[in-house]
């Protein structure tokens, strides 16, 4: 049975969308930040923090992931017309690339972890500029909808 966009149901699902995306963005906008302060210090007592705080922010950028994933994934359940529109095509391509950059996070959370990091802060500091990009194409693409 086909649902309409504005029905209740659907708009709960969008705004939960929305809270996670949030949640995931938190993480992904704030990990890369961690590793540069763990890659400037010289401090084993502040590495071993910094250690702690990747941890734990690693696990809520999972849960956040994951959940927007899972209320977006639901909502082209809801409604299947979605999967005909050029815009959602080119955002799931996005979200392909912003779910290989979560995964890379994760490796540095384990490198870091083990003190064993390869990447110089500076790269570290480009690194972080890259959820950014991504989320400025995908917002751009969901409310203006070009195609
Ligand atoms: C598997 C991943 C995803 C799927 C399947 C998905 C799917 C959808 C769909 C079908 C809508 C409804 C569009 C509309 O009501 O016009 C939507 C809304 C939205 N999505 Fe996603 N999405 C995903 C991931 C993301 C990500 C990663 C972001 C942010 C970077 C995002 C941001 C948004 C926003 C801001 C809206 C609200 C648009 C509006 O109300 O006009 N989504 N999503």
């Amino acid at each position: 049975m086909p649902v309409h966009t504005r029905s209740r149901p659907m708009l709960w699902i969008k705004a939960l969308h929305i809270v996670f995306v949030v949640t995931w963005f938190a993480g992904l906008f704030y990990l890369p930040r961690l590793f540069i302060y763990h890659a400037e210090s010289d401090n084993a007592a502040v590495r071993a923090q910094l250690q702690v705080m990747q941890r734990r922010l690693l696990g809520i950028t999972h849960i956040g992931g994951a959940l927007a994933l899972t209320f977006g994934i639901w909502t082209l359940i809801l409604v299947p017309s979605y999967l005909h529109q050029g815009w959602l095509h080119a955002k799931l391509a996005l979200v392909l690339g912003l779910v290989a950059y979560h995964a890379y996070l994760a490796h540095l959370v384990k490198q870091f972890g083990e003190d064993r990091n390869t990447r110089s802060s500076r790269w570290l500091r480009v690194f972080n500029e890259v959820p950014a990009l991504f989320l400025i194409a995908i917002v751009l693409l969901v409310v203006l909808k070009p195609t």
